[in-house]
């Protein structure tokens, strides 16, 4: 309606309890990782059932220290969705190794563990799957094939703060899991990555990788980055971890309300033994979904798709005979529906009616 105020497709948080934290910490005159970043991990322990934190810089940091940490290499392949943000494979690749590319679930969009079956060969040194969305993928049957291989089982949760699967956290499934702190997640820190291991050795490792190779001042041991995360960034994301559990409810409940209205089209499944974290509410549009996009936003209602070309199509991946044909569809047909905590209910109203409205087109 002409005067309405549009509905963006996402809305980060960066209220007056993130504003005083960053101002406390930089007042305090001591803002690189310090013992705010120690609180951040300590307190995100408590949600991935006590195992070990590691704060970074970027989710894109997490995967690759972890690959690192893991000691994947030039020798090996990990077995990736396409499916996914760029930062999935390009973590492969900053560590050296190749990634191998898997079809999807056409449910749950998260990587088929029959495709992953078929795509482990003799180089394989781990499996990479991603919680796209924030809808768990299945863990046990990938964790199955990971045991019987002695695969790593590196979870992308970046996207998925707050899901489980039976009543476990992702990010505590794997042998280890990231979590990307980027402004539009579930939950943020401007920037920044949290890694999640059970594995003592691997934590120590991760702190020594992103210090330079230091624990001690100087004494490096290895050769390491600078991939730290700064005493700024872990306070705003302190604040953050206090309002997820509420906001990730806020999420499911809207996207009950949205599936409870929206009429004509594919909403997102949930697989039964699954707690969706809802970062996407994804529907599919099959026929021009370009144009159904332009007809949303006439109605103020904003859309994203995520992704339109998968990785394998994207230029530093190409050349590959991929065969992914779940993927491929995926790319052309999924629209992304606001879903974020700070709609109203009017707000779930008038996206579900501008969607059930696309039928009327001409
Ligand atoms: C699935 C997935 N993996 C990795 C990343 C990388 O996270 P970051 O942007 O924090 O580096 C993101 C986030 O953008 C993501 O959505």
């Amino acid at each position: 309606m002409p005067g309405e105020v549009p509905i963006p497709s996402a809305k980060p948080v960066i209220g007056e309890a993130e504003i005083a934290a960053a101002v406390r910490v930089l007042r305090s005159g001591s803002v690189v990782q310090g013992p705010e970043v120690a609180a951040f991990e300590e307190e995100f322990s408590a949600w991935v059932e006590g195992r070990h934190c590691v704060a970074v810089n970027s989710g894109t940091s997490a995967l690759h220290l972890t690959l690192m940490a893991l000691g994947i290499g030039p020798a090996d392949e990990v077995i990736v969705p396409s499916f996914s943000f760029a930062a999935t494979a390009n973590a492969v690749r900053l560590a050296g190794a190749t990634p191998v590319f898997a079809d999807i679930d056409p449910d749950t969009y998260c990587l088929d563990p029959s495709a992953v079956a078929a795509a482990i060969g003799p180089r394989t040194a781990a499996i990479m799957p991603v919680h796209l969305y924030g809808h768990p993928a299945d863990m046990p049957a990938l964790r199955s094939l990971a045991d019987g291989r002695h695969l790593a089982l590196v979870e992308d949760a970046c996207q998925a703060h707050g899901a489980a699967l039976r009543g476990k956290p992702v990010g505590a499934l794997g042998t280890a899991g990231c979590f990307s702190f980027y402004p539009t997640k579930n939950m943020h820190a401007l920037e920044g990555g949290m890694i999640v291991t059970p594995d003592a050795g691997v934590a120590r490792t991760l702190r020594l990788l992103r210090n330079q190779g230091m624990e001690q001042r100087y004494a490096n041991e290895i050769v390491g980055a600078n991939m730290r995360m700064t005493d700024v960034a872990a306070a705003i994301g302190r604040v953050q971890l206090k309002r997820l559990p509420e906001w990730v409810e806020q999420r499911r409940s809207n996207a009950k309300h949205l599936s409870a209205a929206i009429r004509g089209v594919p909403v997102p499944h949930v697989a039964e033994d699954a707690a969706h974290a809802f970062h996407q509410y994804t529907v599919r549009i099959a026929a021009d979904r370009d144009a159904a996009q332009q007809w949303l936003t006439e109605r103020g209602v904003g859309s994203a798709v995520y992704y339109p070309t998968p990785i394998h199509r994207l230029k530093p991946y190409r050349g590959g005979t991929w065969e992914l044909p779940q993927t491929d569809r995926a790319a052309r047909e999924v629209l992304s529906l606001p879903v974020h905590p700070a709609l109203a209910g009017d707000d779930l109203d008038r996206i579900a009616g501008a969607v059930n409205s696309l039928r009327e087109r001409t």
